[in-house]
């Protein structure tokens, strides 16, 4: 990008916020008149039937059960209902058509996890003293995870350690908690603010609205990557965390945490990397030689990070690690009541009772690998994205943001990016659209390393590009959606959609 273009998109940045809110407020009010209700629930419900349609694919085609029968059914008779709608399912994953989502899926690692899951369906670690097995496991999980992520190299007075939790949301909300906790002790603060770069996932916003910490978001350079300068301004004496991505979910770039960590270590701040993505990749991506920026406890003001088991580490869903400098700092994390009528209680995540099952098979899966299978899935992953992102890049009308390693995002400056992506998905393809700007990307996992899948993406790609080119557009697909999504006044009304979307969902 030139730097014009930089300058313009700053600019428009900072004008958009105040015309945001006066037109969030705007549409607030005007939804209290009736008539104006009356047409937006229309138009919504007209929205959501395409929206319910693909959602509910099963609707009309399979039995639905919307109460207990007063009779249970038969087990084998449900098995065949699970497989029935699972071999609906399954393939587009396997066959290595979706972005991000499985991340391993090799059948034997498959079955060796579902063993674990098996041995130990019933375990439960909020009862440390019936299944101590799953304590040592939770354990080890995070020993492993802080080891790999440069747990050994902080000072004498530090001592990584950290927690099991349930993926990267609640390991990052878990974060935030933390650090509002320890402002509010430690430095009286009693108005939080978090600065986080505009690219990190969704999860910090969700922290920001349950705990009431303000989010103070900092846009990103031409490189998609986190900006320091602005950074540096929008710390605050109220900033209780700063935020850097290692990769960011959209464009997959890595901040410059070291200067981003730097900025808060000089002010006593704490710093969070997210390294939820590459948590499991980056360090074996640098013993592979990648350039591959610090990003862990080396960098002396990182105080947490969280990465996901569950992701590139290679474990069922449902497990991610959040890890903290010290144990002074965890401590802001743990939960105790001593005056309940149920009993003395402590638990050390948001939930109560968690299922150690998942716990069994996340340090199952990551014993059973080791750091050479680690390493060799890394290795093939990168060929993989190579491969892809230079294919992308001889696409004519289509380009890569920033310099990523395998979650490649890709631009057009001349084509509806929306509609190349309808295109994809037209042909199985399962990629994730992407907004402000408007790209769409792909997640590159072990299963776009089986043989020929990469040249599949590319033939297909190039094919939707000059379909896009030459055709016009259709109806329906989820173009049209983003488009309204990146028009101004309709911003409210298509937040009203996505939670009826999510209405929809809960509907049998
Ligand atoms: C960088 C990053 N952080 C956090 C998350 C949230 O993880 P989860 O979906 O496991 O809650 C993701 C998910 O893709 C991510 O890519």
């Amino acid at each position: 990008m030139t730097l014009l273009h930089e300058t313009r998109n700053r600019l428009r940045e900072r004008l958009r916020k105040p015309t945001e809110r006066a037109l969030s407020v705007a549409f607030r009010y005007a939804k209290r008149v009736p008539f104006v209700k009356r047409r937006l629930e229309a138009e919504y419900a007209s929205m959501l039937e395409e929206i319910r349609a693909a959602a509910k694919p099963y609707r009309d085609r399979v039995p639905s059960h919307p109460r207990l029968p007063e009779l249970g059914h038969d087990r084998e008779q449900l098995l065949a209902e699970i497989d029935a709608l699972q071999a609906q399912e399954a393939d587009r994953w396997r066959d290595g058509f979706v972005s991000g989502a499985v991340y391993h899926g090799d059948r034997e690692h498959i079955e060796f996890l579902n063993q674990v899951y098996a041995r130990c369906s019933q375990a439960n670690p909020l009862h440390a003293d019936l299944w101590p097995s799953v304590v040592k496991y939770e354990a080890e999980i995070v020993a492993m995870t802080a080891h790999m992520l440069g747990g050994a190299y902080v000072s004498e007075h530090d001592d990584v350690c950290g927690t099991v939790s349930s993926g990267g949301t609640e390991s990052i909300m878990l974060a935030m908690k933390t650090y509002r906790d320890q402002a509010r002790q430690q430095r009286g603060i009693k108005s939080p603010q978090m600065v986080v770069p505009s690219s990190a996932h969704a999860a910090f916003d969700k922290a920001s609205r349950y705990f009431g910490i303000e989010m103070i978001k900092v846009p990103v350079g031409a490189d998609c990557r986190a900006d320091v300068g602005a950074t540096r301004q929008a710390i605050t004496r109220n900033t209780v965390v700063v935020v850097g991505s290692a990769p960011s979910f959209p464009h997959g770039v890595v901040d410059p945490i070291e200067e981003l960590a730097e900025l808060a270590r000089a002010r006593g701040i704490g710093f969070h990397t997210d390294a939820c993505l590459g948590g499991f990749v980056l360090p074996w991506a640098t013993e592979l030689g990648y350039p591959v920026p610090r990003f862990d406890f080396r960098v002396p003001g990182v105080t947490s990070i969280s990465a996901d088991t569950h992701k590139y580490g290679y474990a069922a869903k449902g497990t991610s690690v959040v890890l903290y400098r010290n144990k002074g700092l965890r401590r802001f994390q743990w939960y105790t009541t001593t005056d309940w009528p149920g009993g003395l209680y402590m638990s050390p995540t948001f939930a109560g009772s968690r299922p150690g099952a998942l716990s069994a098979a996340c340090w199952a899966a990551m014993l059973s690998i080791g750091a050479q299978g680690y390493r060799e899935a890394t290795r093939r992953i990168l060929e993989t994205a190579a491969t892809i992102r230079a294919g992308i890049e001889n696409v004519p009308g289509l380009r890569v943001l920033g310099d990523p390693l395998w979650v490649i995002a890709f631009a057009s400056d001349e084509l509806d990016i929306y509609r190349v992506m309808d295109f994809m998905s037209h042909r199985r393809w399962n990629l994730n659209g992407l907004h402000r700007p408007a790209c769409v990307h792909l997640c590159v996992t072990l299963r776009h390393t089986q043989p020929g899948v990469a040249e599949r993406f590319l033939a297909d790609l190039r094919e939707a590009v000059q379909h896009v080119r030459t055709q016009p557009a259709g109806k329906g697909g989820m173009a049209p959606i983003y488009g309204l999504a990146g028009s101004l006044p309709v911003r409210g009304a298509i937040s009203d959609v996505l939670e009826r979307y999510l209405d929809v969902l809960y509907e049998v």
